[in-house]
């Protein structure tokens, strides 16, 4: 996935791309690079995090005002210094950070070896900087449109030259790059989080387009070499939004975020007094949303599982069948869907590969699409037909704590939007939610002292039935991705079906039940686990009905705050959250950071 970051200007490059770097680190962490032009091009690359990189650049040599940055998430070539970004041609003026996959460079490395270029690294972008190093005569800029030509594939490109200083060459093709525009310098990022601190000023640069950053101005070219005029767009974070700030973590930070970044959800769409839903900024009306015969989510990971919470409500407002697919199978299913089908696509970035690509799918079979994305001006956003926006502010974390709240509650206003009646009355429950929100962060010490008890388990399962089921899985994708813990979420009556073989004296299982309705249903399958020595956590209730039923029933008992019941499973994820993270601290784990993982994930 990798990130990449450019500067070009008046002050010295390498802070800046540090800084850049720094924050695009959560698109991988395996080595991270710099190049920096002062008339001959310094280049520092490493493998580990940038800050190793940081602790190595000395700023007496690689001077300069201009320079690209790159943290890698390997693709093509292990994790090594050679592999690392940047890559330089032949002659060692020239160099390249690239995000994305080049599918054909095998093709252009045999046929560049061919004309006595000398690769030195295992990576299908070291292509690019040898084609540049033939292509450059006099313009960088079109050199790179002329590169992007040959190339097939997805791209984000940031190049700078010893013999052109003052200029940034960037391309992009099917993987992100926004340019942030300041005064007297310019400065580009895989996201917006790493210009955010120079300015909030930005173009989006589009698919096929190549641009040529100097520190007086940008101009872009769209793929045929035609100028483009494009008015830049003012993003509504601020730099502090991105800022640490008193927590250790960002998970944690964005955990803790969760009621104010509701608030901003529900904000000028649910009136106060009366509850009266309004999504009427999305330019969708209730009539044309409800006149569609099917609605088709797609998403991936954890905006999947706020899909799987959609569907619920969907259905139930709207009457009509809602299917669910993980966006990567998407389009390879041979999708039903057509001009009867309104497609929902669920992204916080609005950069995943595989949900933009089953945006396209849906749309080439006549679908209309509406995007429910956190990410002002991503590319989804900017695909869709109607969108809106979740409001979550900017996610650092690889794991979505607040992004996933938001985005069911976003579900939530459309399914009320949506319904013929009752709107209303899902209106002013959900106007109570970031003060329930608050009540449950309270949770957190109960939280932190099971997590130290089930943090040395290797396996973990979570049950629930109907929508604790889907937040179940979340549960169980939390503390997967971030404690390295197995763990399997189960519709609750599964279980006897296969899973209870793996039921053992000692084994912890989770169970959710928030819903009156099943309590008796999930009471029944937790004393089928008990009744095999496991351990049990439930999270339920905090008042009876439910409490005096499950409490008596379980080892630990996660007691949510008094809520309207529909609330109650927008509740329960937040205790979950927490038990990931305390059980990742307590495993030495890298919370925000973990193994193998990207947050942006722009390839297929
Ligand atoms: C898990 C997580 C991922 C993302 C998934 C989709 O905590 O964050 O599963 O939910 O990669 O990303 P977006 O929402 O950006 O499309």
């Amino acid at each position: 996935m990798c990130g990449i970051v450019g500067y070009v200007g008046s002050r010295p490059a390498l802070p800046v791309l540090l800084g850049g770097l720094r924050r695009l680190e959560y698109r991988g962490y395996d080595s991270a690079g710099v190049a920096v032009v002062n008339h001959r091009l310094e280049v520092l690359k490493v493998v580990g995090r940038v800050e190793r990189l940081a602790r190595m650049a000395d700023p007496s040599r690689l001077t300069g005002e201009l320079g690209i940055g790159h943290t890698r998430w390997a693709t093509h070539g292990a994790v090594s210094d050679r592999n690392a970004h940047p890559h330089v041609d032949c002659t060692g003026h020239l160099a390249v950070v690239h995000n994305g996959i080049i599918d054909n460079h095998a093709e252009l490395r045999r046929e560049l070896e061919a004309r006595g270029h000398r690769f030195v690294s295992d990576t299908d972008t070291e292509v690019v900087a040898h084609l540049l190093e033939e292509l450059d005569q006099v313009d960088l800029a079109a050199a790179l449109r002329a590169a992007s030509r040959r190339l097939r594939g997805s791209w984000a490109l940031g190049v700078v030259s010893a013999r052109r200083p003052g200029v940034l060459a960037v391309a992009r093709q099917d993987s992100p790059l926004v340019i942030g525009l300041g005064d007297g310098q310019q400065v580009v990022g895989s996201d917006v989080t790493a210009v955010l601190d120079l300015t909030r000023r930005v173009l989006y640069l589009r698919d096929g387009e190549v641009a040529c950053l100097t520190p007086e101005g940008v101009t872009v070219w769209d793929a045929d070499g035609r100028r483009v005029e494009r008015e830049p767009f003012e993003v509504p974070w601020e730099a502090s939004a991105v800022e640490l700030g008193p927590y250790p973590h960002f998970m944690a930070k964005e955990i803790f975020e969760q009621p104010q970044a509701v608030r901003q959800a529900l904000a000028g769409r649910v009136e106060p007094g009366s509850g009266r839903v309004d999504l009427g900024e999305t330019g969708l009306d209730p009539a044309t949303l409800r006149s569609f015969q099917r609605y088709a989510i797609v998403a991936c990971g954890t905006a999947w599982h706020a899909g799987l919470v959609g569907r619920h409500l969907l259905q139930r407002a709207t009457g009509r069948p809602v299917s669910v697919e993980v966006a990567s199978e998407f389009r390879y299913g041979d999708p039903m869907v057509d001009a009867g089908t309104l497609t929902v696509a669920i992204s916080q970035s609005g950069e995943t590969a595989d949900t933009l690509a089953a945006v396209r799918e849906a749309r080439r079979r006549g679908s209309p699409v509406l995007a429910i994305v956190n990410v002002e001006g991503s590319s989804l956003s900017r695909e869709a037909d109607w969108v809106l926006y979740t409001r979550a502010g900017p996610e650092v974390a690889v794991a979505s704590t607040k992004a996933y709240l938001t985005q069911v509650v976003a579900l939530h206003l459309l399914a009320a939007w949506a319904a013929p009646t009752g709107a209303e009355a899902t209106g002013l429950q959900l106007l109570q939610l970031p003060s329930r929100l608050e009540a449950t962060l309270g949770l957190d010490p109960a939280v932190q002292e099971l997590a130290r008890e089930l943090a040395g388990s290797e396996h973990l399962f979570y049950v629930g039935r109907g929508l604790d089921y889907a937040v179940a899985l979340e549960a169980a994708l939390k503390i997967k991705e971030i404690s390295y813990v197995h763990a399997e979420a189960y519709a609750a009556g599964e279980l006897k079906h296969g899973t209870l073989a793996l039921i053992e004296p000692g084994r912890w299982v989770v169970a959710l039940a928030t819903q009156r309705a099943l309590l008796a249903k999930t009471a029944g399958n937790v004393a089928e686990v008990r009744a095999r020595g496991a351990q049990v956590v439930v999270v339920g209730p905090g008042a009876s009905p439910g409490r005096a039923e499950l409490e008596p029933m379980a080892d630990r008992y996660l007691p949510l705050p008094e809520a309207p019941e529909p609330l109650l499973p927008v509740l329960a994820v937040v205790p979950m959250q927490l038990l990931a993270y305390h059980a990742a601290r307590a495993r030495g784990c890298d919370v925000d950071r973990p193994r193998n993982l990207a947050k942006s994930v722009t390839v297929e």
